[in-house]
């Protein structure tokens, strides 16, 4: 194993050990019910916005040691972003998992985030790490349909 792979790894077992803004938040602005059939894990993604701004973020649910890093780095990475930059870091995320080379400013941008990239060799595994994306992209859109990645 490199040495790049094993720090992603790191990455993700840290995050799965210690899951960030694990929480359910009383005052949310949106709430997103999310589900993966393929094993039944869920997650409820709550987001507390102010203005345009993702003011406070937390989530909570059921999912494999991927599903919790992806859903805990995620909620890290965009918590005080707006909801542009949101959405465009969802795109971003997104390409990484469905294709296989990122360019330069795509890696720079995606930072710690890049620990997800192994995950896309596993074809089941990348619904494990794209459930709390979809529902960031489903909350940040304004809308309250439950999100599934079937
Ligand atoms: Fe269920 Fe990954 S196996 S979310």
């Amino acid at each position: 194993m490199s040495e790049l792979e094993d720090l992603y790894r790191e990455v993700i077992l840290d995050h799965n050990k210690n899951p960030r803004n694990f929480a359910e938040l009383d005052d949310a602005d949106r709430t997103i019910e999310g589900v993966n059939p393929l094993c039944g894990d869920k997650l409820t993604l709550y987001v507390k916005l102010d203005g345009d701004r993702i003011a406070d973020i937390g989530f909570k649910g059921t999912g494999c040691a991927i599903s919790v890093a992806s859903s805990s780095m995620m909620t890290e990475r965009v918590k005080g972003a707006t909801i542009d930059e949101g959405l465009q870091l969802f795109d971003t995320v997104h390409r990484m998992l469905a294709e296989s080379e990122l360019d330069e400013t795509a890696l720079m941008e995606l930072g710690k985030l890049a620990a997800l990239s192994g995950v896309r060799e596993y074809p089941s595994r990348v619904k494990c790490a794209s459930l709390a994306w979809h529902a960031l992209k489903t909350a940040l859109n304004d809308s309250t349909e439950s999100v599934s990645t079937e």
